[in-house]
């Protein structure tokens, strides 16, 4: 009687508090005003990815529920947002995504949550997307199938007090109806007296200043953008980089992660470009234990996946694969574009122009082979970047290519000989259908992270490697081009 009646009300204690959590945590959740994602006819008549997982963590993140409490940043506001609508338009996705990186700074600088949408996947579209009628249906990618940092609403890298976080186009569409603010590019531009002669860095301050400066709650960006595609391909940007700019050293960057979807095709293939699982690539509770308990990791296959909740998303200042020597090596269409790239004497694409990096472009030497090299000048290139990188030992060697079956096999025999450890490239991927629709993400992960790196001075995606690799703390000397 003692005992029981001293028992009884711990027990009751226990429920009672489970109820009220459970009701606290169900209020939350009901809150969510986005409706769930439900894929559109034609999504389902052309068999494409609907990334059902991604969709529905990013209806769930916390900046998308009650705004109120969770708008983040706004202090019991409504919060603050900028939306770029007009981002590069119809460009490849890693031209897209540098505009979407530093739209991501200057909307943090000033102090308004950054509000990304889908990659729509007009240029080099990963599936066929022609409807049998004839019309095409372009593929949507969302944001967090990149990326889980701040451009994807993901966290300040635990530096949050008081900064709103990006919210994603639906949720923008929800808690900005009928109070947005228009803003001109153009007209702004005058008005901050930007023009084709302006550094980047004055872009960014100004700007910054202008879009902090506004009462506005909700600004969108119209008929043009701060950083549009016909600067970001001069060498311009490169003063963003540093004070007071300062975009290098900017969370923007230094809180990048991979999305879980890339991080997911990573832990399945690791073998190819690690002698074993990183631990910082483990997947998380509860499936960690269920594979301790059960004998040799089950890391999924491209049938049955691993879940995008058991992930850990790969964050660029995670420590390098040691022995890693990642090339990207770009082939197809820049067998045609190389030639008008050489005789049109473009700069090396934006970060690629950071006066950091060791490897300048040289308007004096054959820049055809520097753009477009064939297997004897990228050993060559290997052979000299190891004799100035006398500490590195390479180990393993993955090539990042868009390269025919026959240039690849030529290629990997040649290292093979040369060097005698395990080659690997894109095409020994196993991914299912939605990391296949991010694959360049997946393999620009593996030449982030990779020890040492030799790139295309003139490619988009091996600028982002190098902005990413140099945000994340790897030296310069270790990021090379061709
Ligand atoms: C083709 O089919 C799609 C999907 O049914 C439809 O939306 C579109 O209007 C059609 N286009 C033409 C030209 O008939």
């Amino acid at each position: 009687m003692h005992l029981s009646s001293r028992h009884v009300p711990a027990r009751v204690l226990v429920l009672g508090l489970v109820l009220l959590l459970g009701l606290a945590y169900c209020s939350v959740v009901d809150k969510v005003a986005l409706p769930r994602y439900v894929p559109s006819a034609e999504t389902r008549a052309l068999g494409h990815p609907t990334f059902a997982e991604v969709r529905e963590a990013e209806r769930l993140l916390p900046q998308h529920r009650a705004p109120g409490r969770w708008a983040l940043g706004g202090k019991g506001k409504r919060g603050r947002y900028v939306y770029f609508p007009w981002e590069a338009w119809g460009t490849g996705w890693n031209n897209v995504f540098q505009e979407q990186l530093l739209n991501t700074h200057l909307a943090f600088r000033a102090d308004r949550g950054y509000v990304f949408g889908d990659y729509i996947a007009r240029d080099h579209p990963p599936f066929s997307d022609t409807l049998p009628n004839g019309t095409r249906s372009h593929l949507h990618i969302p944001m967090g199938a990149f990326t889980s940092g701040p451009t994807g609403g993901g966290a300040w890298g635990g530096r949050e007090k008081g900064r709103p976080r990006g919210i994603s186009r639906a949720w923008w569409d929800v808690v900005c109806k009928g109070r947005k603010t228009v803003l001109s590019a153009p007209e702004m531009n005058r008005e901050l007296a930007i023009g084709p002669e302006t550094s980047g860095a004055d872009r960014m301050v100004r700007w910054g200043a202008k879009l902090k400066d506004m009462e506005a709650e909700c600004v969108e960006v119209v008929d043009g953008t701060p950083f549009d595609y016909p600067f970001i391909i001069t060498d311009k940007p490169a003063s963003i980089w540093d004070w007071p700019a300062s975009y290098g050293a900017s969370l923007t960057l230094t809180a990048f992660r991979w999305s879980a979807l890339v991080t997911r095709a990573l832990i399945r293939n690791h073998a190819l470009f690690a002698p074993s699982l990183p631990t910082h690539l483990r997947p998380s509770l509860p499936w960690h234990w269920h594979l301790r308990l059960l004998g040799p990791p089950d890391l999924g296959s491209t049938a049955a996946p691993l879940p995008l909740s058991a992930v850990p998303p790969l964050t660029i200042t995670a420590p390098p694969l040691t022995g890693l020597l990642a090339l990207h090596v770009r082939r197809g269409d820049y067998q045609e574009h190389c030639p008008n790239l050489v005789a049109a004497a473009v700069p090396y694409n934006t970060w690629n122009a950071l006066p950091a990096l060791p490897d300048r472009r040289s308007p004096h030497s054959e820049m055809h082979a520097h753009c477009f090299p064939g297997v004897t000048q990228i050993l060559a290139k290997i052979e000299s970047v190891l004799k100035t990188e006398r500490k590195f030992k390479v180990e393993r060697v993955y090539i990042a290519t868009n390269g025919d079956a026959d240039f690849i096999s030529q290629l990997t025999e040649r290292l093979k000989t040369t060097f005698a450890v395990p080659v690997a490239s894109s095409r020994d991927m196993r991914l299912t259908p939605e990391e296949e629709a991010v694959g360049q993400a997946v393999d620009m992960a593996v030449l982030t992270a990779a020890e040492v790196f030799i790139g295309n001075g003139w490619s988009s995606l091996t600028s982002n490697v190098v902005q990413l690799r140099l945000a994340g703390g790897r030296p310069a000397a270790r990021c090379r081009f061709w």
